[in-house]
């Protein structure tokens, strides 16, 4: 198994976060279902929420459609991200409904024990300081309160890898700048043991992590 790389840099590049915006509405509606199953699943449908990482916005804007009631906040340390998922969600017709803002996994915009729910998806492997950021989201969420982190495992098997990076390719690997995209993000990414691990040293309690080909589920349990 390759050593893991850090990836902690944004894009700020233009061109390249509107071509993954563009990509990321067109082939992100299964992945958005997957999530909005996991909240079905906890019945949550109001409340406070915030995505961390969110990117072009694309899991808040489905998400807050499909549960009106559910306040979202989106955060990305990118500007030209938070430009992007803003659009997407006038776009959306939901421009008014999300806050979208600059922000840092690390330093969550909400007070303590604030938040209904809390997603972090894709971004994780981004993240040099997993324990920080586990910290973090348990300051922010209410006793009892949901999150949903899912990312790679770079302990994931060569032939997923293999074939994910196929798939990644020809969906979305077609802009030069994103040709090595996801192999970049696996080979960032922690493995399970690594991750439970930072789990286990934070104050992030109720966790439980399984794990789905090449993703890697962290839910709160119950
Ligand atoms: C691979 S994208 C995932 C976007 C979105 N969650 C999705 O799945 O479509 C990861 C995002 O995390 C953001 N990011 C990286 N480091 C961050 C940090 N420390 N705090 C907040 N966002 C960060 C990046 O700017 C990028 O937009």
């Amino acid at each position: 198994m390759k050593d893991r790389i850090s990836e902690a840099g944004i894009i700020e590049d233009r061109e390249l976060a509107e071509y993954y915006s563009r990509m990321a509405k067109r082939y992100m509606g299964i992945p958005c279902k997957r999530v909005l199953s996991r909240i079905r699943a906890r019945r949550i449908e109001k409340g406070k929420a915030i995505d961390v990482g969110t990117g072009p916005g694309i899991f808040p804007i489905f998400l807050s459609k499909a549960h009106p009631g559910i306040q979202f906040t989106g955060i990305d340390l990118s500007p030209v991200m938070v430009e992007m998922a803003r659009g997407n969600a006038v776009e959306a017709g939901v421009g008014d409904k999300i806050d979208f803002r600059v922000g840092s996994a690390y330093s969550l915009p909400c007070g303590d024990q604030s938040l209904d729910l809390l997603l972090c998806i894709n971004t994780l492997h981004h993240l040099d300081r997993p324990v920080d950021f586990f910290n973090e989201a348990a300051r922010s969420l209410k006793e009892g309160g949901s999150f949903v982190i899912v990312d790679f495992h770079r302990d994931t098997s060569a032939a997923f890898i293999g074939i994910f990076n196929l798939f990644w390719k020809f969906f979305f690997g077609r802009h030069p700048g994103a040709k090595r995209g996801f192999l970049e993000s696996v080979y960032s990414s922690y493995t399970v043991e690594e991750c439970r691990a930072f789990l286990g040293e934070s104050k992030l309690k109720n966790w439980t992590l399984y794990t789905r080909t090449i993703e890697m589920w962290i839910e709160s349990s119950g």
